[in-house]
């Protein structure tokens, strides 16, 4: 049974994308788990950055993007069923190959606001179409993916939309990539205690504070700023306002330069070769999301 993750911020730009792909090609090519990455924003970079442009567009052109299972939810005629929406082994990482993905689309943006529009029209009331979002996509949905998979990890879009609350809400674990400079660190609270609210909704017996795991990104290496931050977010971990990944992700040119896949033609590369100085933290940052979800409680 998949352990369900959603990597998610209010905002952008500060590692999301980056660390679901490092973590699902890391788990798979180092652990050989089952990785399956769904992708709810419709900036698509993870698609991208897995699946690379041409599959992506065949993808897209048969009608394989996510964003096509909303417009049957929409429109009440479904050809197909979730599992149909999954493109199977999309890494460029040599030793993993069992990294599959669900993909998004820039139509996204339009066809959440379209289907609660439908639903609307159709006599819905803002709840029961949260309700129904959340079964649709969830129970029907990402639930019947789940004995194939050791881990789902769902990279969320800025902010909060429908679908990623109902990500969160069905969520294990939610991973808070977060660059620790004081802009960060504002709103952050707000957007965890709503997350946690969400998630508090499913999983009432967890201490829910410990599932929610702040991953410190795109930290810069002797930047006074980002290790003052980072004291304070670990600070607050010890306070219990959440847990703080000992694993810490610094920029470097080398995790910037994994974004970008390798064209199919290409082949694929060793794990090391695309992650450069970055592998090691790679690892870190497989190993102790194993640990945390191997052993929850005893990890608490
Ligand atoms: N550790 C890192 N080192 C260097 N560049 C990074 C790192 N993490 C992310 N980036 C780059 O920063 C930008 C934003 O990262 P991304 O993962 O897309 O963030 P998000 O998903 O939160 O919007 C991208 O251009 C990405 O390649
Ligand atoms: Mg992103």
């Amino acid at each position: 049974m998949a352990q369900l993750i959603s990597i998610v911020n209010m905002k952008g730009g500060v590692g999301k994308s980056t660390s679901t792909m490092m973590l699902a090609e890391t788990l798979a090519a180092q652990h050989q788990k089952r990785v399956l990455v769904i992708d709810f924003d419709p900036q698509t970079n993870v698609s991208l950055m897995l699946a690379g442009y041409e599959r992506w567009l065949e993808a897209q052109e048969n009608e394989r993007t996510i964003d096509f299972y909303f417009e049957w939810e929409g429109s009440g005629w479904r050809p197909g069923t979730f599992p149909d929406f999954v493109l199977r082994d999309v890494s460029d990482v040599d030793k993993a190959r069992t990294v599959d993905l669900v993909a998004a689309a820039p139509e996204l943006r339009y066809t959440e606001r379209d289907l609660i529009a439908a639903l609307v029209t159709r006599g819905f009331f803002l709840d029961a179409i949260e309700k129904r979002i959340r079964e649709r996509l969830l129970k029907v949905g990402i639930q019947t993916l789940r004995d194939r998979y050791d881990y789902i990890l769902v990279d969320c879009p800025p902010g909060i939309s429908m679908a990623a609350e109902a990500s969160i809400m069905a969520s294990d674990f939610v991973i808070v990539p977060t660059i620790p400079d004081v802009v960060s660190r504002m709103g952050l609270a707000a957007f965890t205690r709503r997350a946690l609210a969400n998630m508090q909704a499913s999983v009432v017996s967890q201490q829910m504070a410990q599932r929610l795991l702040i991953l410190a990104s795109k930290v810069e290496e002797g930047n006074s700023l980002h290790e003052e931050s980072l004291e304070t977010l670990q600070q607050d971990a010890r306070d219990g306002k959440w847990r703080c990944l000992e694993t810490v992700i610094h920029q470097t040119r080398d995790i910037g330069f994994a974004a970008q896949r390798l064209e199919a033609e290409d082949g694929t590369r060793a794990f090391h070769r695309k992650y450069g100085v970055g592998a090691a933290t790679a690892s870190a940052l497989a190993d102790e999301i194993l640990a945390i979800t191997r052993t929850p409680e005893r990890a608490l």
